[in-house]
């Protein structure tokens, strides 16, 4: 899926349990969203697509966390979803995760690593 490393963000852009960064991953030629949060330390990124119904998890765009900044949340109908693992963990996600995007933290940099 994705061919080429790249940088995302700059490390400093991820605060734990803060607002996300979004970007996007080219997938067999289209550009499909996908986003990075930090998460008790590490970094970790899915594609921003609800296991409910495919839409964006963000409606304010970099809000994925909920209140108790433990969960990432989809803000259409309140899907949960474990931010270290993209896990279902309740609400309409009905035991279907996130997708997880390879990235990798370096050098003050985070960067999205190739997988194929
Ligand atoms: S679209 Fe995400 S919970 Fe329904």
């Amino acid at each position: 899926m994705v061919a080429q490393e790249r940088v995302i963000c700059r490390s400093a852009d991820l605060v734990e349990g803060s607002r996300g960064v979004r970007f996007k991953v080219m997938v067999y030629g289209k550009e499909e969203p996908a986003f990075a949060i930090r998460f008790h330390g590490r970094v970790h990124a899915y594609f921003n697509r609800c296991s409910h119904v495919p839409v964006e998890l963000d409606c304010r765009p970099g809000e994925f966390f909920d209140d108790s900044k433990l969960y990432l949340i989809c803000s259409m109908h309140g899907a949960l979803y474990a931010p270290e693992s993209g896990r279902c963990l309740g609400g309409r996600c009905q035991g279907r995760g996130l997708i997880p995007v390879a990235v990798e933290e370096r050098d003050d940099f985070v960067l999205l690593i190739p997988n194929e």
